[in-house]
């Protein structure tokens, strides 16, 4: 079961910050998840649009140039990083969960990464886009259908995988309150993977693998690592 640090090790660390991130590779996370928003054409990582719960700022960052934002604090000296520091960090070391917060964040990603595979050598392979915005991937799937998309649920939807298999999606990512065995042998045999969100109680962690879900998102990963491989 594969360790996916939630906004990086979160739980120890300032959420969707550099520090975060890397600590997370430090640890041995298999991937990172991270929120991202479009700010005048940029993307900037951050969960919230409103600033207030995770940096010094108060206000919607849709108030603000990019230039002020990146003058916040987003907690131990960190500010808010783009997609692009993500990537520079994340290439080589883990695979990466962009999940799309804003409507407007389609275009610029697909223009970030064609840069960062002409640039970095970025392997898209390595990726999985996801969003609660099905229509977001949809586009997504239209323009640039290799990309690997993650299909977000809030609950339990009756639909689910009409969804999911008309994204042609990598992935479901689910909500630990809503997941059952049925709902994962479901996805499985329609060769879809299954990620649940968000997963830090020892009960939880042993009755994912008994279900043989594909990965959690998890603000401990080291710590969610040591007990997922209790037996
Ligand atoms: O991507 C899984 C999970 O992060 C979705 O919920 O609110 O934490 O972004 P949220
Ligand atoms: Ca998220």
């Amino acid at each position: 079961m594969q360790i996916i640090a939630h906004r990086g090790a979160s739980g120890e660390y300032p959420e969707n910050t550099l520090l975060a991130i890397e600590q997370a590779t430090v640890q041995g996370a298999d991937a990172v998840e991270i929120d991202v928003f479009a700010v005048q054409g940029e993307l900037i990582v951050i969960h919230d649009h409103h600033l207030a719960r995770t940096t010094n700022g108060t206000g919607s960052i849709y108030q603000y140039s990019l230039a002020k934002l990146m003058q916040l604090d987003a907690g131990q000296g960190q500010r808010i990083p783009t997609l692009w520091q993500v990537l520079e960090l994340t290439h080589n070391k883990c695979w990466l969960n962009i999940e799309l917060k804003g409507d407007d964040t389609v275009a610029p990603l697909l223009a970030l990464l064609n840069k960062a595979e002409q640039q970095l050598g970025f392997d898209l392979e390595s990726l999985v886009i996801s969003s609660f915005n099905h229509h977001l991937l949809s586009a997504i799937k239209q323009q640039q259908p290799q990309l690997r998309l993650g299909a977000l649920t809030a609950s339990l939807p009756l639909d689910y995988a009409a969804f999911a298999s008309t994204l042609q999606a990598y992935s479901v990512h689910c909500d630990v309150s809503f997941i059952n065995q049925a709902f994962v042998d479901d996805a499985k045999a329609r060769d879809l993977k299954v990620f649940v969100y968000t997963v830090d109680q020892p009960d939880d962690i042993q009755r994912l693998k008994a279900y043989g879900v594909d990965g959690i998102f998890s603000n401990f990963p080291a710590r969610s690592r040591k007990l997922s491989n209790k037996k």
